[in-house]
C-alpha cells in the first residue's frame, strides 16, 4: 500500500526547495521530509543513474514504523488490503483458492497480506528490501502467533529457485520505487511454476498527472504534469539518493508484463468501495470519485 498521503513538497518542514515547487513533489515525499528531519537537500524530478537506485532502502528503514503506526489499522495485521481504494482480497478474490498454494509477497512491508494468505491455508513467505520492515512484521508475527516467514531481499533478484511458487503477489510493493518494472516480472516468471499467477497493485498512472494534495480541492483535478514524462521524482541528502519513485504508463506496465511472458488475465481501475475507501492522503474518495488512483494487474505465467 502507498506509504502516506499529501505530498507538497513545498510544505514540507525541514526541506528547502530552490523555490515554490507545488508540482515537483513524490507521491509519498512528505513521509521523507518528515522522516529525516531536514536532511533532504534536494527533491524534486530529476533524473537518477539507475546503479544509485536501491527501492528507498534506507528511507524505508527510516519509515517503518511510522508507517504502521499510521497506517496499521487500516492494513491489519493479518489482511490483504490491495489498495486505498478498500479492494481487500476477503471480497476481491484476485488470488483464487490460496489453499495449499506456494505464495510469496514481494515487497511485502510488514507482510499482512501474506500472514492473511497463511491463514487461508497457503505455504506464504515475504520478502522485502527494508531490514525496518521486515523488523515491523518480524513484531507482528511475535503478536499474533502467526510468523510468516520473512526473508530480506530485492525484487530484482529473488533469493529463490525456478519454479518455486503458485502465486506472487505485491500491493503497491517494489514496483514503484524501480525504474524498470521489466526487472521484476523476470524474476517473478522464473520463480513461478508454469500457470503460476503474479497479481499487484501499483500507483495508477494517471496520478502523477495531478498534484499529491488532496486538500486543495479546485486544482486537485487539473493536470499539472505530462503524462507521458518518465523523469523520476527523487530526494537526495547531499548528493546520496535517498529515495525515488518512478511514474510508469499503462503502456509500460502492460509491454513489460508481455515482454517477459506473462499473459494479462485482468486490470482493475477500482473507484472507492462506498464505506470501504481510506483516507489515505492524496488517494482521498473525493478524488476516487473522478480518477483512478490504484492500477491492479492480474497475470499468469502461461505453462
Ligand atoms: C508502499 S510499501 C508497501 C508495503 C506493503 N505491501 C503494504 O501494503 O503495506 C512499499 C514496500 O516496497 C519495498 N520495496 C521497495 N523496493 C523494493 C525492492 N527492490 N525489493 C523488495 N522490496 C522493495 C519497500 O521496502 C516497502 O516495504
Amino acid at each position: 500500500m502507498p506509504p502516506s498521503g499529501v505530498n507538497h513538497g513545498s510544505n514540507r518542514p525541514g526541506v528547502s526547495l530552490p523555490g515554490p515547487r507545488p508540482v515537483e513533489c513524490g507521491l509519498f515525499a512528505r513521509r521523507a521530509g518528515r522522516v529525516h528531519n531536514g536532511a533532504v537537500s534536494s527533491a524534486g524530478f530529476s533524473s537518477i543513474d539507475p546503479a544509485e537506485v536501491s527501492g528507498g532502502r534506507a528511507w524505508w528503514d527510516a519509515a517503518a514504523v511510522e508507517y504502521y503506526t499510521e497506517h496499521g489499522r487500516d492494513l491489519g495485521d493479518c489482511d490483504l488490503l490491495w489498495c486505498p481504494e478498500g479492494v481487500r482480497e476477503t471480497s476481491a478474490a484476485l488470488l483464487g483458492d490460496v489453499r495449499g498454494a506456494r505464495i510469496l509477497e514481494v515487497g511485502c512491508g510488514a507482510a499482512q497480506g501474506a500472514r492473511w494468505t497463511m491463514t487461508a491455508g497457503a505455504l506464504a513467505v515475504g520478502l522485502d528490501s527494508s531490514v525496518g520492515m521486515v523488523q515491523v512484521g518480524m513484531d507482528i508475527n511475535r503478536r499474533t502467533g502467526i510468523e510468516v516467514p520473512l526473508v530480506l531481499g530485492d525484487a530484482r533478484a529473488l533469493p529463490f529457485a525456478a519454479d518455486t511458487f503458485d502465486v506472487v503477489f505485491t500491493a503497491y510493493g517494489a514496483l514503484g520505487f524501480l525504474p524498470n518494472l521489466a526487472e521484476v516480472h523476470r524474476e517473478v516468471a522464473r520463480v513461478l511454476r508454469g500457470g503460476g499467477r503474479w497479481v499487484y497493485s501499483a500507483v495508477h498512472p494517471m496520478r502523477w498527472c495531478f498534484p499529491d494534495d488532496p486538500s486543495v480541492q479546485a486544482s486537485a483535478l487539473t493536470v499539472v504534469r505530462s503524462y507521458f514524462d518518465p523523469t523520476p521524482y527523487a530526494e537526495r541528502e547531499a548528493s546520496r539518493l535517498v529515495y525515488a519513485e518512478f511514474p510508469h504508463t499503462v503502456a509500460d506496465h502492460i509491454n513489460s508484463l508481455t515482454g517477459a511472458g506473462f499473459t494479462i488475465d485482468h486490470v482493475a481501475e477500482p473507484q472507492p468501495v462506498p464505506s470501504e475507501a481510506l483516507r489515505w492522503g492524496a488517494w482521498s474518495p473525493e478524488r476516487g470519485a473522478h480518477i483512478p488512483g490504484t492500477l491492479i494487474v492480474s497475470t499468469h505465467f502461461p505453462d
